[in-house]
């Protein structure tokens, strides 16, 4: 277990030092509560809780069952309590929903958010006042210092090959230019789908790695199987980069390119002026036929529970420990 006495407690005494990310459509609350309870933040997008017109929020809904179960859960089992939640708030102005998810999440006592997509003061405010932490996430050093600057508590690095709306730069740079200032929580994002890179990321200097894709082959997550097939069959010459689908550079799956009849040598550039997070999502095709992952999934070999695939990281990462040991004492 890494010292991690100088993290806010939210972030302390986890099974393994690691934050499962809010991915769009596919997290919701079975798999952040499974988890939780498994040991690691778990954390959602606000948009994906959706309601119909006229009907209560979907997200009270989803917050008070993510409550619930895991106060159930931490009254089973006193020596083994669930980790903390995470809530992620697109920060983008066509995010019409954005003050209202923020007054839901202030209520419900929200104990980590996850800002992307740009940093406010308000919303940080908003977290600090409800007793929780703002961490943000950032592509390069510029953005980290901005996100630092207006309140953030914390910074998500996301580097080359994540999934979603990656960075371009090499996690080993961007770590260490962010590091060479930046001394509080620092989280890195891309790639990570062993217990060895997870090892890794603490080994460039990241308090705790940050994990998606692999969530989305298990039985929890909200993907049709032939998604999760694919995450299971793929590997990283799988993964695109591409701007065309929202505007802003990311990563998909090369099969649910060719499927939705494009080239995927020849993708045209995107329009980041028509970036749009409404109610109906950024272009509902980009996520629900053209499939982001990031580029760790070679080491996803079957769609499993999310408790198994945390067992999994983290045997492996005790196992790397033990191997980097005795070859660097
Ligand atoms: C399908 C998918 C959807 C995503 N949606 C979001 C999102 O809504 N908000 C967000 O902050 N990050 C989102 N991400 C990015 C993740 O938070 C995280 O940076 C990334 O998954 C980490 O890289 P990895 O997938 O290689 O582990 C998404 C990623 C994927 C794969």
């Amino acid at each position: 277990m890494p010292d991690d006495s100088h993290l806010p407690h939210a972030l302390r005494g986890l099974r393994i030092p690691a934050v499962a990310s809010p991915m769009f459509i596919v997290s919701n609350p079975e798999l952040v509560i499974a988890q939780c309870k498994a040991g690691i933040v778990g954390s959602f997008p606000a948009l994906n809780a959706r309601e119909a017109e006229g009907e209560p929020p979907m997200l009270e809904v989803w917050l008070k069952q993510i409550t619930e179960a895991l106060d159930r859960h931490n009254q089973d089992n006193p020596d083994r309590p669930a980790a903390p939640y995470a809530v992620n708030q697109i920060v983008h102005r066509s995010n019409a929903r954005l003050e209202r998810d923020i007054e839901i999440c202030h209520r419900w006592k929200v104990p980590i958010w996850i800002t992307s997509l740009g940093a406010r003061v308000e919303v940080n405010q908003a977290a600090h006042d409800s007793g929780g932490i703002a961490l943000h996430d950032v592509i390069n050093d510029r953005f980290a210092r901005k996100a630092i600057e207006k309140g953030a508590d914390g910074l998500i690095a996301v580097a080359a090959g994540a999934g979603g709306h990656a960075g371009p730069q090499s996690p080993f740079a961007l770590i260490r230019e962010i590091r060479a200032w930046f001394d509080g929580p620092l989280l890195l994002s891309g790639a990570i789908a062993t217990g060895d890179a997870l090892l890794a990321a603490l080994a460039v200097g990241a308090d705790l790695g940050y994990i998606g894709s692999p969530f989305i082959a298990t039985t929890e997550a909200n993907a049709v199987e032939d998604y999760k097939a694919m995450i299971v069959a793929s590997g990283a010459e799988d993964i695109v980069t591409s701007s065309l689908f929202t505007g802003v550079s990311g990563n998909y799956l090369r099969p649910s390119i060719t499927r939705a009849g494009l080239d995927p040598e020849a993708l045209p550039e995107g329009d980041v002026s028509t970036m749009n997070f409404k109610d109906q999502g950024s272009k509902p095709k980009a996520w629900k036929e053209i499939w982001g992952a990031g580029q760790g999934i070679g080491a996803v070999r079957e769609v499993t529970g999310a408790a198994d695939l945390i067992a999994r990281i983290e045997g492996e990462y005790h196992a790397a420990y033990a191997r980097l040991r005795a070859r660097v004492e």
